[in-house]
This record gives C-alpha cells, sequence and structure tokens, in this order.
C-alpha cells in the first residue's frame, strides 16, 4: 500500500495532475497545484456531486458565497472558542504534531498487534480456523483489543472536555514517542485556532479582523433567508455549494488527503425539528451510494463519530480505504439549530421560518453533507491506478500502468491518434475527426509517438477511448476504436463516433445508480 501511494504521487506529478505548489522555491506545505489533467477530473468530480446533488433534487439549490465574511460569523458559529486542535511540541526535534493523532496511532498498533495474532493462527489452523471465536476468546488479542477500546474511549471524552492535560497524561503513559525521532520529550498539550486571519485595510484592530472560511456552510447559512425567500422553496429544502476552505493544519500531510487550502463541496438541508434522524438517515443513504456508483463498496464504510463537533447531535463519517488506511472522506452531520440560532442571536435578525402546515414559526434544524472534493480526488486516483498485465498477453512481464477512472469522470474522453504522423493525408483526417468530436466531448490529437507509445500514454491518464486513423479511414470513412480497460477493438464508422463514445462517458449511467 505504500508502494501504491508513493507510485500515485509521482504518477500524479509525471502526468500533469498535481503539482507541488511554488516548487521551484521548494514548495509549501501542505499546498498543492493541479495541473491540466487534475484540473480537468476534479472538474469533472464537481460536477457529478453537482448533478447528484441540484440537478437530480427539486428542492436543492445552489450557492456560491463569498470566503470573506463578517468576522462575528465565526464568533456565533462557534469556530472562534472552538475550532481548535490539540497541540505539542516535541522538545529535542522541534517538530510539532497533534496529540490526538498521535495516540490514535498508538490505537491503530494495538490493533494491530491483535490483526497479527488472528492471521498468524489463521496460519497455523488452516481451513478450520474460526477468526471470530478467536477474537473473541484469545487472551492476547483480547488485550489488545481491550486496550485500544479503553485508550479510544479515554481520547474521546479527553477531546470532548477539552482536557489538555489528560491528553498529555496519555502520552506519557502509553509512552509515546515522536515518529521521527523517537524522543519522548513533549511540551504539555495546548489548543490551537486552526483558522487563518488576514486584516481588511479600512478598518483597524479587532473588528477588521477577517478570516479565511475553514468550511464553506456558514456561507449557507447567513443565506438561509436570502434563499429561502428569493426561491420560494419550502422545508424541506437544501443548499448547495462547492467552494475553498482553509484550516492551519499543525501537521499537513499524506498528499492531498490533509490541506491547508482545500475545497469542499457541502450541502445543508433545512427540516422541521424532530425530523432530523430520518433525514440523517436519508442523507446517509443517498452519499453512499454516490460514493458506491463510482468506487468498490468493499472500500467504503460509515464510522460513527465518538467525538461530536460542538455543532451536531448525530455524526458519521464515509470511509474510504486510503493507501494509509481507512480515512474520513465525507461527513454527515445533524447540526439541530445550532448554527442558525446563534446568527439569530449575534446579528439580531430573525431566521425563522413559517411553516404554513402548523401554522408557525421556528429555526429549522439542518443535516448536512459535505465531502472534500481533494479527498475525493485523492480517493478516485487511489482506486484506479493499476498495473496490470497486458490484457490478452501471457508474456512474463508484459505489463501496463493505466488509471482506471470511471469514463464519466475521465479528463480526456477520447484520443485521436493518427497511425502515420508523416502522412498527410491521414493527419489531415484525424485532425478532422478531432475537430469534430470536440464539441461533443473533450479529446485530444497526438501524433508525437509510435501508436503503441500513444495508446500506453492515454492508458496511463486514465482515457476511456483511442481512435486509430489509418490508410483504410481514408477509403472507407471508419477508424479503430480501442476501449481503455479490454484494449478490445472495434471497427466503427466516424459517423457513429460521437453517439457511441458519447453515450458511454454520460454521467447519467452515474446517476442513475443513485436515483
Ligand atoms: N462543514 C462541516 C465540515 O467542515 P469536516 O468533517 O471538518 O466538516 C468535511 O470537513 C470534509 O472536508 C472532510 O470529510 C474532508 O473530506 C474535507 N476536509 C476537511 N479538512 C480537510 C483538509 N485539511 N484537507 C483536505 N480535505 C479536508
Amino acid at each position: 500500500m505504500e508502494d501504491l501511494f508513493k507510485r500515485l504521487v509521482s504518477h500524479a506529478k509525471e502526468y500533469g495532475f498535481i503539482y507541488p505548489s511554488s516548487e521551484i522555491y521548494d514548495g509549501l506545505n501542505g499546498v498543492y497545484d493541479y495541473g491540466p489533467l487534475g484540473a480537468a477530473l476534479k472538474n469533472n468530480i464537481k460536477t457529478y456531486w453537482w448533478k447528484a446533488m441540484v440537478q437530480m433534487h427539486e428542492n436543492i439549490v445552489g450557492l456560491d458565497s463569498a470566503i470573506f465574511m463578517h468576522p462575528k460569523i465565526w464568533k456565533a458559529s462557534g469556530h472562534v472558542d472552538a475550532f481548535n486542535d490539540p497541540l505539542v511540541d516535541n522538545k529535542d526535534s522541534k517538530k510539532r504534531y497533534r496529540a490526538d493523532v498521535l495516540i490514535e496511532g498508538e490505537i491503530d498498533k494495538m490493533l494491530a498487534k491483535a490483526d497479527k495474532e488472528v492471521d498468524k493462527a489463521a496460519k497455523r489452523f488452516g481451513e478450520t480456523f474460526n477468526a471470530q471465536f478467536f477474537r473473541e476468546t484469545n487472551p492476547r488479542v483480547l488485550e489488545y483489543t481491550q486496550r485500544a477500546a479503553t485508550t479510544e474511549k479515554r481520547l474521546a471524552e479527553a477531546m470532548k472536555a477539552g482536557d489538555m492535560a489528560d491528553l498529555g497524561a496519555m502520552l506519557a503513559e502509553l509512552e509515546i514517542a515522536d515518529p521521527d525521532t523517537g524522543s519522548r520529550n513533549w511540551t504539555d498539550v495546548r489548543q490551537f485556532n486552526l483558522m487563518f486571519s488576514t486584516q481588511m485595510s479600512n478598518i483597524a484592530g479587532d473588528d477588521g479582523k477577517l478570516y479565511l472560511r475553514p468550511e464553506t456552510a456558514q456561507g449557507i447559512f447567513v443565506n438561509f433567508l436570502n434563499v429561502q425567500k428569493t426561491t420560494r422553496q419550502k422545508l424541506p429544502f437544501g443548499i448547495a455549494q462547492i467552494g475553498k476552505a482553509f484550516r492551519n493544519e499543525i501537521v499537513a500531510r499524506q498528499f492531498i488527503f490533509r490541506m491547508r487550502e482545500f475545497e469542499q463541496m457541502e450541502m445543508q438541508f433545512f427540516i422541521r425539528p424532530g425530523t432530523e434522524m430520518e433525514w440523517y438517515t436519508y442523507w446517509k443513504e443517498k452519499r453512499m451510494a454516490w460514493h458506491r456508483a463510482v468506487t468498490p463498496a468493499e472500500k467504503l464504510r460509515f464510522k460513527d463519530h465518538d467525538n461530536l463537533a460542538h455543532y451536531a447531535n448525530a455524526a458519521v463519517d464515509i470511509q474510504f480505504e486510503f493507501p494509509f488506511g481507512f480515512k474520513e472522506l465525507e461527513g454527515i452531520h445533524s447540526r439541530t439549530d445550532f448554527d442558525l440560532s446563534s446568527h439569530q442571536e449575534l446579528s439580531g435578525k430573525k431566521l425563522q421560518y413559517f411553516d404554513p402546515e402548523l401554522s408557525e414559526n421556528y429555526v429549522p434544524y439542518v443535516v448536512e453533507t459535505s465531502v472534500g472534493c481533494d479527498r475525493m480526488f485523492l480517493s478516485v486516483m487511489s482506486n484506479a491506478l493499476i498495473e496490470e498485465q497486458v490484457p490478452g498477453s501471457d508474456e512474463e512481464g508484459n505489463t501496463r500502468e493505466v488509471l482506471k477512472l470511471h469514463p464519466a469522470l475521465a479528463p480526456v474522453k477520447c484520443a485521436i491518434l493518427p497511425l502515420k504522423a508523416n502522412n498527410d493525408e491521414i493527419v489531415a483526417k484525424a485532425k478532422a475527426i478531432y475537430n469534430k468530436l470536440r464539441f461533443h466531448f473533450e479529446c485530444q490529437y497526438d501524433d508525437t509517438a509510435s501508436i503503441g507509445k500513444l495508446y500506453r500514454r492515454q492508458d496511463a491518464v486514465g482515457t476511456p477511448y483511442c481512435i486509430t486513423v489509418d490508410f483504410d479511414t481514408l477509403e472507407n470513412d471508419t477508424v479503430t476504436l480501442r476501449e481503455r480497460d479490454s484494449m478490445q477493438q472495434q471497427r466503427v464508422s466516424i459517423n457513429e463516433l460521437a453517439a457511441l463514445i458519447g453515450n458511454n462517458v454520460d454521467m447519467a449511467h452515474l446517476l442513475a445508480k443513485i436515483y
């Protein structure tokens, strides 16, 4: 898995998906730039989300609110006081860590030890082995799993109570060392606020202190009445938004998994109080279906939150099995009326809905779905990048690197390749096909190498179809159409290409799996 991750990072750079930001100045930690193919793939992911959320729901509308907002918004939302992570410095290495992440790492090690015992026993006992029975009865496995559970519970309690002293005590008791140097010489654990701030030019002092939004959701909350009134939506209804968010993460790591500048795709669903669990369940299922349409089910799972955010009364993550293990991809939160009520209180403006069925005014409750665009990108890429034996070949070592992206997400849908780059007639014909097809979908013309090399390059960037223009094309207006995954080729008339490829790369196929 570690190997896959390294390959993925270098593949992303080599083919123009993702570059380290400011690379000529040795990069900026936790910040990345999307190259030409990366930008295209990211746009397709966003389109898939937007279509699934806005286009497919009559009662969900879009929004694009500003990144800069009134500073009081972050006071009301609780982010000024509570959007913190527990920071600890190692006095010897001078490195900074999140204390909770160090403790979680220790819990993972305990569980890994339990898994190792189970694996060893499975090998010893062979086919008759009952893994579940062994887990429930073997004293060593029980010791590891119980220690992990107790530690997890204590961590959740300390995080909830903001008990930094107990986190420090846990680091000491569990003998947790700096992963880089092995030193256990820690400072006290203290709260660190994750918001970036800047100063507005025309207002001095704290009143002009602006924050870069750490979530897009607040732009939705403060526009709730504007949107409801201008769209005449009735509850339940949702507001969806895609946009940048910024967090001063203590440790930004694992490539684009944890960044300081990233993008979120969030939807707030406004509902009648008391119906939140029903909608929470509905959105859990719908969001999982959205992921499953492009990702194998066994790579996805739900994980309930042990440690609820300050605004939530229920929360679950959809986790994906990244190359470094199962981690959060999307969060689904039941946010009660926390945000709207807080904004109502601090702004002095009513943020209520008149429910015609109940004939009463109330502050709506909210169920939120929030997925990181970059994490989705990473999950899609890590799932798709495969090194495989060339289909149909028995020759040892005849492998290819292929990015098996869903055709609807692939940055380029079709590459048009002339068999002979030095034949003017074939080149002209290929360019004419390219000029025709690019009205329908993203195409690429390439004549810079032999046909075999051009195929390999398109495989590596996930292009689902390649069209080869040859001598027969000049005679009968047909081309060879090659499909990426099977590598099967068929002879197709030029006139059929737009409809055939267009149908196969249509996002409607993905949406049909969800709705
Ligand atoms: N509005 C709710 C909210 O922001 P969150 O769980 O903190 O909830 C939602 O974030 C999603 O945003 C996460 O599931 C993740 O996909 C993405 N995300 C959060 N922090 C991130 C970071 N530092 N880098 C990349 N993506 C991040």
